[in-house]
Formats: C-alpha cells, structure tokens, sequence
C-alpha cells in the first residue's frame, strides 16, 4: 500500500521545503520534488497545508489511579483523542503502588495498553518504593525499554522520596543509562500551608494555587539538580510552571549539566486567575504543580525559544467535573490533581506560531522532535524523512475552530479551554502508513497501536 501526500510543504524542526511524501507501507519511502510524476494507491491532497512528523507527548496519564479515583481516559479513548490532534505517539507513567514491584507494575500497565491504544506508546516508570529491590528492577525496566524514572518531591506520605532515596535512584539511573525525572515541589512545606489554609477555613479551588508558591517549585528544582548534580545522573524536570523553576534550569544547563525541562500547555495559557473562577468552577484547573500568575507565562515562553524548556507535553489526567472533581468541594485538597489537554497540545502551540512566540520549526521541535530525541524514539519518530515510521499530520494552518467539550474525543465532561478560539486544525493524520483521522473522522482502531521499546536519550553529553 501506498500514499503520496502531494502540495504541501513539509516542516521538520531543520527547515520547512515544499515536497510531496511518498509513504510505502508503514514507513516515509521518500520526499520528492513537488509533482514528482508519481502513482501511488491513495493520494491525499495537502496543498496550502503543512506535513509535519506526528506529535509526541512524553507526558500522559490514562487509566490513572490518584486520590481513590482514575483518570477517566482508558488508553483507548485517550489515545483516539491524541490521535484527533495530531499525536501520534504517547509515553505513559505506569505507577508503582507501594509494597508492589517495578516489574509487576510494567506487565500491569503492559496489560491496559495493549490492544487498546490507536497509536503508538511506550512507558515511563513511577517509583514509588526506593528500596534494594526496585533499585535492582530498575535495570530491567531498562532492559523492557522504560529507561525513564518519575520521582516525586511533592505528595508526602503517597509518591513522595526523601533527598537521600532520590540520591540513590539518581545513582542507580547514572549507572544503567537512565534519566529521573522529577515532580518539583517541596511536598514537605506545601503540606503545612494546606493543613493552615484548611483549618482557616480556606477551602476554595484557588487555594490550591496559593499553597503551592512557586517559590516551592523553584527550591525543590534546584534541590533536584544539585543532587543530579552531585550523582552524575541526567535529570527531566517534568511540567514545569513558575519562572523560579526556570531560571534554575537555566542556570544548570549554562554550565554543561544534563538537565532538561518541560513545561504544558495549561501554564502558556492558563492562569492562577482560572483558579480562582467562581464557585466550584476553579476545580477544572487544579493540577499539580499549580496554575500560576500571567506573569510566569512570557517567562516559559522565552524559555522554550532558548531551549531552556525542550518539549512541551500535556501531563494530560482528565477527571470529570460532576463526578470527579466533586470530591474535593469543601477540600480543595481532595480535588482529584490534572487537567486534560492530549487532543489539543498540537493547536495550542501552533498559537506560539501565529502569535510569534515560536518560529515554524521550533514547533515541530518541541511538539515532536526533540521528545523522540529525548526519549529515544528517534529517528522512527519525531521527523519527515525516508526511513522514518509514517507518522504524519497534514496542518491546515488557516482554519479556525473553537475548543470545547461539545466537540472534544476526550472522555471529560469539560474543556479548560472552552470557547478558545484556535487558528490551525488537523486534517489528516496517519499513524505508520495508516491513515486514522481525516475529513470523514476517526478511521483508526484501538489495537492498532504498538508499544515502543525506548532508547538512550540522545541529548545526553
Ligand atoms: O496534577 C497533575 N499533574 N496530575 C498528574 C500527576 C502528576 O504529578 O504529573
Ligand atoms: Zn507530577
Ligand atoms: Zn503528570
Ligand atoms: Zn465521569
């Protein structure tokens, strides 16, 4: 089978070039000089648009147990809605619970995803258990290709380790190859600001935000990296929000460390100001580390044109409005953690593009490129190329559409970005040679997507 994408022009994170894109089977066959005299099984016609390697979001969260609840995407709802938007891969986090083993937490996740998943995946790995065990375990997680550790400074008493576990697990990830991410938030002083602002009496959506300081997120993100630091190991700070955090990274990564850094599309465009929505309404907006002020947003913007910030992912963890998010009225504290965004991280960042935030290139960059390089994916993933998997989204950058719930795939009764109005939209997306969204909707199926064993990160020095 093959499929000629004719009239566009291609835009990897190198240059943007008018071609067509030959694709035979499940892989990119060649990119030809415009009109190139060529037959192929099926033609897509993508004049006035771009043709860009499909999005990877290194950061999702479906089917996720949290509070005494689950994140409402199963991976087949969640990867269908990622696939709307033009992702075309996603990297989970499977979740030690406590008490329990690395492996045993891969074949659990391993059995969710698979069969399930319209797109491709591959895991991260929670650590939750700092112990001999998980730290020996740790190396054949590497070996069942999940080279990635979540840690955890916040959430006391759930997923949070001490300095001294977070020490050794960053000496084990050294010594395997491995990179630790990082949850940055001083978990141990937030926790004191919650139990203050609960017995004030303090219980709105909002306080969420102002327990949560982002001079917090700094202190713990430089903590991260001096012990990264010290360890010798790579460190991928994960969603990050305040300008503090930011120049810490940057000020690491002046100085040669392997520090990397993410930020999400809820804090480019949300705000502390959505916190404190009346009533009830702030819940849709809590997620942790919190929305914070306007002012951090011009911040993270400068630092994904630096590459102080590399990727942009969604953290994506939708919980419903009515019967999720309920259960923290009168208790912000209990209000299930997460925002859903996977359906529209491709849209929103092409804001960056209209708005001249970012260049063309650099959103191919951070929705794509550099998260397969990051993570080991590369080049099957994250590029326009011969030999490359077929993973590729035609992008009308001229059409206009509105977010909402009312049109959303995600299974969530609410949008954090309803009414928005968005300039770009995707056509048509295949994922390895197939195409699964076009004009006529969904035509992909759960169970075509594969599981990806990752990789070394290529950014590594
Ligand atoms: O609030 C969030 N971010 N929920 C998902 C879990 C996490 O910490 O990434
Ligand atoms: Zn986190
Ligand atoms: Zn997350
Ligand atoms: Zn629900």
């Amino acid at each position: 089978m093959t499929i000629l994408i004719k009239g566009g022009t291609v835009v990897n994170a190198t240059g943007a070039v008018p071609a067509d894109v030959l694709v035979d089977g499940e892989r990119i066959a060649a990119l030809l000089a415009p009109g190139f005299p060529l037959r192929a099984d099926e033609t897509i016609d993508a004049t006035g648009k771009y043709v860009i390697p499909g999005g990877v979001d290194a950061h999702t969260h479906m089917e996720m147990p949290f509070g005494g609840t689950f994140s409402a995407d199963t991976f087949a709802t969640g990867t269908t809605a990622a696939a709307w938007g033009g992702t075309t891969t996603i990297i989970d986090f499977a979740v030690q619970a406590k008490g329990t083993s690395l492996l045993s937490t891969l074949d659990k996740w391993h059995q969710k995803a698979e069969g399930g998943c319209a797109i491709d995946y591959g895991f991260h790995m929670i650590v939750s258990d700092v112990d001999d065990a998980s730290l020996k375990e740790m190396e054949s997680c590497v070996d069942a290709g999940v080279n990635t550790f979540k840690m955890f400074m916040a959430y006391p008493g759930v997923f949070y380790a001490t300095d001294g576990e977070i020490l050794r697990a960053m000496q084990k990830a050294r010594d395997i190859g491995a990179t630790v991410m990082m949850h940055a938030e001083n978990g141990i002083a937030i926790d004191q600001l919650v139990a203050q602002a609960l017995a004030e009496g303090r219980t709105a959506p909002v306080e969420h935000g102002l327990t949560r300081p982002p001079e917090l997120e700094g202190e713990a993100t430089s903590r991260a990296i001096a012990l990264a630091k010290v360890t010798g190991s790579p460190l991928y700070i994960v969603h990050l929000s305040a300008a503090q955090a930011l120049d810490a990274v940057t000020e690491a990564r002046d100085t040669g460390q392997n520090v990397f850094a993410e930020t999400c599309p809820q804090y480019l465009y949300l705000s502390l100001e959505d916190l404190a929505k009346p009533g009830f309404e702030g819940s849709k907006y809590v997620a942790s580390p919190p929305l914070r002020p306007k002012e951090h947003q011009s911040e993270l913007w400068r630092g994904l044109r630096t590459n102080d910030l590399s990727v942009v992912s969604t953290d994506h963890c939708p919980f419903c409005f009515k019967d999720q998010k309920e259960l923290g009225r009168g208790d912000f504290s209990k209000i299930p953690n997460g925002i859903p965004g996977v359906e529209h991280r491709i849209d929103l960042l092409h804001q960056g593009v209209v708005k001249g935030e970012i260049s063309l290139e650099r959103w191919v960059e951070i929705s794509s490129t550099t998260p397969a390089r990051m993570f080991g994916l590369h080049p099957r993933k994250g590029v326009v190329a011969p030999g490359a998997d077929a993973d590729l989204v035609v992008y009308d950058p001229t059409a206009r559409q509105v977010l909402s719930a009312a049109t959303h795939h995600m299974n969530v009764d609410y949008s954090a970005y309803e009414g928005m109005e968005i300039t770009g939209k995707v056509d048509t997306v295949l994922s390895r040679g197939r195409v699964v969204v076009d004009g006529s909707g969904f035509r992909g199926s759960t169970g075509h997507g594969r599981f990806l064993s990752r990789e070394l990160n290529q950014y590594l020095v």
